[in-house]
């Protein structure tokens, strides 16, 4: 028995060694930890259980049968984070630069099905070149069982996927169709083609980091949810976040101690709305004055910064917020800004997550810049998302809530179950003055009669009063009220039970 216990202690620090010292020492001076460290950062100490860890390709052409690793360029398994359970795969880059052969994609299947099958989260951790170049179809084929079973998933349970290394063909699409990606600033990088395939086929001198790294994914492309500094940093962010998603679309949001009274009143809200409609102020201040202990899980904090979306908790159970930025242009929503919230808000329907929504919006963003780049269908990504949203819905209005962006966001209308305004907010189709010039425009030389259009415009309209008659807001709140009543709307809702008609799926505008 000695002896077998020796053995194979010898064939698992074989598969534990990866590519070799020379491979891994060159992976940490790049500074970047191997895919064990990843998994032993990011699991509960102990708990990570590794399955495969003796396959090896079966490849033979190009001299394949001479090089042979165990693992074969992925450590995949379970463990717990937080004493949850979640899946796991961590390409490893010192093994064929983690390209992914036949036998490395039957083992991120076996992981893909498993979570499936047990109801779980499963995060991949990336840093992989593609393809395993000397497998040809055999990784493709392996590629795409791999999207297929993400596409099932999806919806199922969360797939996250961590962008640690530089990614290539096949690991960015599988990344692509999970529901978050985060990236790590300077060793990370995204693309279906790189720079020197880039430069071939169209002549373009790019760098990496120009093409594919974390600042222009979380800014420009909006591929990416967030970026971090470090693997470490990355790792640890990954498990608070795992600590806000419910394990699957049929488990209960997860609840933890909270420390905050909600009943106690935030005076410091009756001040957050300036007296001038048009000055801006940060919306953030409120949701992390509703939110327990002010903790924030930011989605996309980099791109379409006039809308807020991210996790935080109420009374303990993860809440989804979405929230006009009055501080970046005014807040009006675009075309990257709805199709941001819409892809949020559709995550939290999924996965049964309340919705709480802050409205401070002066409407859509009008010019070419926005028609010709399709804003019709992006605005209609979010009216269709919060329409088809079945989960409790919880609106506050705090200010402007105009024309098309007053339906769009979570309105009455589009069965939000608790719509909320503040004394400030302003109900209307469009500001005064835009109002008056169109109404009254056979005035328009006449100061006198348009100063006191305006002001009837202001005193009839501008106010949350007019809505409040109708039943469209249900109630006008105190903003130091807010948390308070935030939370009594979310509580009365755990019970709801909505749901859609029956059909194959819906056919949101893409
Ligand atoms: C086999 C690969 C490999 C691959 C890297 N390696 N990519 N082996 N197949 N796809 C190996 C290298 O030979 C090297 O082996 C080790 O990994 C490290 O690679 P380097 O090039 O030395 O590292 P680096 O300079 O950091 O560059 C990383 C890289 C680059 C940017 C990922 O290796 C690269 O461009 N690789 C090819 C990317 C690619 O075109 N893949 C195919 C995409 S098509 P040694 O032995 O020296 O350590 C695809 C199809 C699916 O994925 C599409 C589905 C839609």
């Amino acid at each position: 028995m000695k002896e077998v216990l020796k053995e194979l202690e010898r064939r698992r620090s074989a598969a534990r060694a990866g590519g070799g010292k020379k491979r891994i020492d060159h992976q940490h001076a790049k500074g970047k930890l191997t895919a064990r460290e990843r998994l032993e950062v990011f699991l509960d100490e102990g708990s990570f259980e590794e399955f495969d860890m003796f396959v090896e390709h079966r490849s033979t052409d190009f001299g394949m049968e001479k090089t042979k690793f165990y693992s074969d360029g992925v450590v995949t398994g379970w463990g717990t984070v937080n004493g949850r359970t979640v899946f796991v795969f961590a390409k490893d880059f010192t093994v064929f630069g983690g390209s992914l052969s036949e036998a490395h994609a039957e083992k991120v299947m076996k992981i893909q099905d498993m979570a499936l099958k047990n109801r779980a989260p499963i995060v991949g951790f990336y840093d992989a070149g593609g393809a395993r170049i000397q497998e040809g179809v055999a990784a493709l084929g392996g590629y795409a069982e791999i999207f297929q079973r993400n596409v099932l998933a999806s919806g199922v349970i969360p797939q996250i996927s961590v962008i640690m290394g530089p990614c290539a063909g096949g690991d960015v699409y599988s990344p692509a169709m999970t529901d978050f990606i985060f990236m790590v600033r300077g060793t990370s990088y995204m693309f279906v083609t790189g720079p020197d395939v880039v430069k071939t086929v169209t002549n373009e001198t790019v760098t990496a980091e120009e093409l594919g790294g974390a600042h222009i994914h979380t800014t420009k492309s909006s591929i990416a949810d967030g970026a971090y500094d470090n693997d470490i940093e990355a790792l640890l962010q990954m498990r608070r976040l795992i600590d806000f998603l419910p394990a699957s679309n049929t488990s209960e949001i997860p609840e933890i101690d909270f420390h905050d009274d909600v009943e106690e009143p935030d005076h410091s809200l009756d001040r957050l709305v300036p007296a001038n409609a048009n000055k801006p102020y940060d919306i953030r201040e409120l949701i992390l004055k509703t939110a327990d202990e002010g903790d924030f899980f930011e989605i996309q904090e980099g791109f379409a910064k006039n809308i807020v979306t991210g996790f935080g908790r109420i009374e303990g159970r993860t809440v989804g917020f979405v929230a006009n930025q009055p501080m970046v242009l005014a807040g009006v929503l675009d075309a990257d800004a709805s199709r941001k919230a819409a892809r949020f808000v559709r995550f939290c329907d999924c996965f049964n997550i309340p919705l709480v929504t802050f409205v401070d919006v002066p409407g859509f963003l009008p010019g070419t810049g926005q028609e010709y780049g399709g804003l019709i269908k992006h605005g209609a990504k979010l009216l269709f998302a919060y329409g088809e949203a079945t989960v409790p819905k919880v609106t506050v209005i705090t200010r402007k809530a105009f024309g098309g962006a007053y339906d769009v966001m979570a309105s009455k209308h589009l069965r939000g179950d608790i719509n909320y305004a503040w004394p400030t907010a302003q109900i209307a189709v469009m500001g005064a003055k835009g109002a008056v010039e169109i109404i009254f425009r056979k005035d328009i030389e006449d100061a006198e009669k348009i100063a006191a259009h305006t002001r009837m415009y202001e005193d009839r309209f501008l106010s949350p009063f007019v809505a409040a008659e109708r039943g469209y807001v249900d109630e006008v709140i105190t903003p130091h009220s807010t948390r308070r009543r935030v939370a009594r709307a979310l509580r009365m809702l755990r019970g709801k039970d909505l749901s859609n008609p029956w059909k194959k799926h819906d056919n949101i505008p893409l």
